[in-house]
């Protein structure tokens, strides 16, 4: 048996609706959405379209077009940051970001994009606080992760939400490690811009993933070409979501996000965030219990995601990462987690740690499995 916990990088298993939709749609489909009217291109089309309601349902978007379909999290933020920012433009941002968000800021930086960085404290807890103090002068967009996938921590976007509206702020969210477990509605959290990976906590396969556009806000595409629909332009479409959505869709991936977005809405958020925070709330009791073991930036429970970092002290993080998987057939991730200035704050770069991030197909049995395994390879290693 193996087991999974790295479900901060992708979400694996999938539930069976999602191989199946992938399935049927690749097999009997056999058609590219929006480009022809015979009724197998016309049944693509609409399954995008249900795909897109599915979305717009889960993050209370009222006009389904303004979902705009990407490869991943890391495309949709590109989107978002190129297709907005102009040189002069003044950016607020916080010291937990991913580098799909640290790397687009920083060629922006070299374009004459000014960036402001606020620091967390060694929770990576950003306070609101110090993120309103940094927008004291107007930036134009304020754009941060909703959870940290070095710490699992959630910044809070329900209070700067509707503050940067007010303020006339406009607000990106990386929603990669929140998306499918916290609600995230973009009207009661006023965001102006979502990403999202359709293949972590929505459960879709890889090569998925989404934009949330506010109404009357216009961005440039990333990627300009064929929509399938008015061709005589030489111009991409003005119009939402054909604009921003140039080349052949992934369709089967698509059907496999709808069914995870389906599956969600189905189970319900709540019952999946009880039992995925519930074998969290285990290991933050029991892993400081391993000696030498030490969590890191595991603050308030009540603002913890699902991603949990630690380090034991006189191992090399990798190496533990390695152990793991070689005798206890248990996946977890080391180093840093493509997040280098998270591990600045919390004290653990250049190294990095451990990372564990449980998912919905996690149970009571592998949180004992993994810290079994942690207790013999620390004494062994004592021995
Ligand atoms: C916080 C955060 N942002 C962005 C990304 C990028 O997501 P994707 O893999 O869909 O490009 C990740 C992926 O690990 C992430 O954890």
């Amino acid at each position: 048996m193996t087991i999974y916990l790295d479900n901060a990088a992708t979400s694996h298993p999938k539930p069976e609706a999602i191989y199946r939709a992938a399935d049927r749609t690749l097999r009997e489909l056999g058609a590219s959405p929006g480009r022809g009217s015979y009724r197998a291109a016309i049944e693509a089309s609409r399954l995008l379209f249900e795909t897109r309601l599915a979305a717009a349902r889960l993050f209370g978007v009222a006009d389904a077009a303004r979902i705009v379909f990407t490869a991943s999290a890391t495309e949709a933020l590109n989107l978002a940051l190129f297709g907005l920012l102009n040189p002069g433009d003044r950016v607020v941002t916080t010291s937990m970001e991913h580098n799909a968000v640290l790397r687009p800021l920083e060629l922006l930086r070299r374009r004459g994009v000014e960036i402001v960085k606020v620091a967390a404290g060694t929770d990576g807890f950003v306070e609101p606080a110090d993120l309103k103090a940094a927008c004291a002068h107007r930036p134009r967009l304020l754009v941060l992760s909703h959870c940290s996938n070095v710490t699992g921590t959630r910044q809070a976007i329900e209070e700067l939400g509707p503050w940067c509206r007010k303020q006339g702020i406009l607000t990106l969210v990386d929603g990669a490690q929140s998306a499918g477990l916290f609600d995230l509605d973009v009207e009661a959290m006023t965001i102006d811009l979502l990403a999202v990976p359709g293949h972590k906590g929505l459960f879709g396969p890889p090569g998925t993933g989404l934009l949330y556009v506010r109404e009357e806000l216009q961005i440039r595409p990333l990627l300009v070409g064929g929509t399938g629909g008015d061709s005589t332009s030489p111009l991409p479409a003005p119009q939402l979501p054909e604009g921003l959505e140039s080349g052949t869709a992934n369709s089967s991936g698509l059907a496999g996000l709808k069914a995870g977005i389906e599956f969600l809405l189905a189970t319900g958020l709540d019952t999946i965030r009880r039992h995925e925070l519930n074998l969290v709330r285990r290991l933050r009791q029991e892993l400081p219990q391993i000696p030498g073991l030490r969590l890191h930036g595991a603050g308030a429970m009540d603002r913890q995601g699902t991603a949990l970092s630690f380090t034991i002290d006189g191992h090399d993080p990798a190496a533990i990462a390695f152990l793991l998987d070689r005798d206890h057939a248990i996946h977890t991730r080391a180093g840093l987690h493509c997040a280098p200035d998270a591990h600045r704050t919390i004290g653990t770069f250049p190294q990095g740690t451990v990372r564990v991030s449980p998912g919905w197909f996690n149970n009571e049995q592998h949180i004992e499995h993994l810290l079994t395994a942690l207790g013999e390879l620390t004494n062994s290693h004592r021995g």
